[in-house]
């Protein structure tokens, strides 16, 4: 049996190591969580992202009564903004949750779900999208969502 170490870097920021672009960006994000559909878990959940033409879509999590039949904030940002701007890449994208009143303290973990969606997008246009997870306490900057998914399942394995 071997063993392999897998490691993967997260960057922990302070807001005003961020730039203006990506600080607006999280504001985006925590506006969004504002729009969100959660009368079941009561976590609002907010997204936006970035495009290369300077574009910014919001997206929030839109629950309903057959659980499965909703979609996280991440999803809804994304897939909107794909739909709309199928050229356009995706530069970042910021997220942000509300657990009651108050945003949480650690940065919001996006669900497996989403990253794997995340991963396909970064495939598909062949260049690699920040991702900014905001916490009360500190926010997440990662280079790529190739970071957040390790041993990750995608096209390739299908011509394998
Ligand atoms: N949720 C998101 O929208 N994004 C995440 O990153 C984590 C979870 C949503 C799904 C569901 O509506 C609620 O939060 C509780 O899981």
């Amino acid at each position: 049996m071997t063993e392999r170490q897998i490691t993967t870097k997260i960057h922990f920021c302070t807001l005003d190591e961020l730039s203006d672009t990506e600080k607006k960006l999280l504001e985006a994000a925590k506006e969004a969580a504002e729009t969100a559909y959660a009368p079941y878990s009561r976590f609002q959940v907010g997204a936006a992202v970035l495009l290369d033409n300077g574009e910014v879509v919001k997206g929030s999590n839109q629950e309903n009564a057959a659980y499965p039949s909703g979609l996280c904030a991440e999803r809804v940002a994304m897939f909107y903004a794909n739909a709309t701007w199928p050229k356009a890449a995706i530069t970042h994208l910021a997220v942000a949750a509300k657990n009651g009143k108050a945003f949480i303290n650690l940065p919001i973990a996006p669900c497996g779900a989403c990253r794997q969606s995340l991963l396909e997008a970064e495939h598909r246009q062949g260049s690699p999208i920040k991702v900014l997870l905001y916490g009360a306490g500190e926010t997440a900057c990662i280079e790529s969502v190739k970071a957040l998914l390790p041993l990750s399942f995608d096209e390739s394995f299908l011509n394998e």
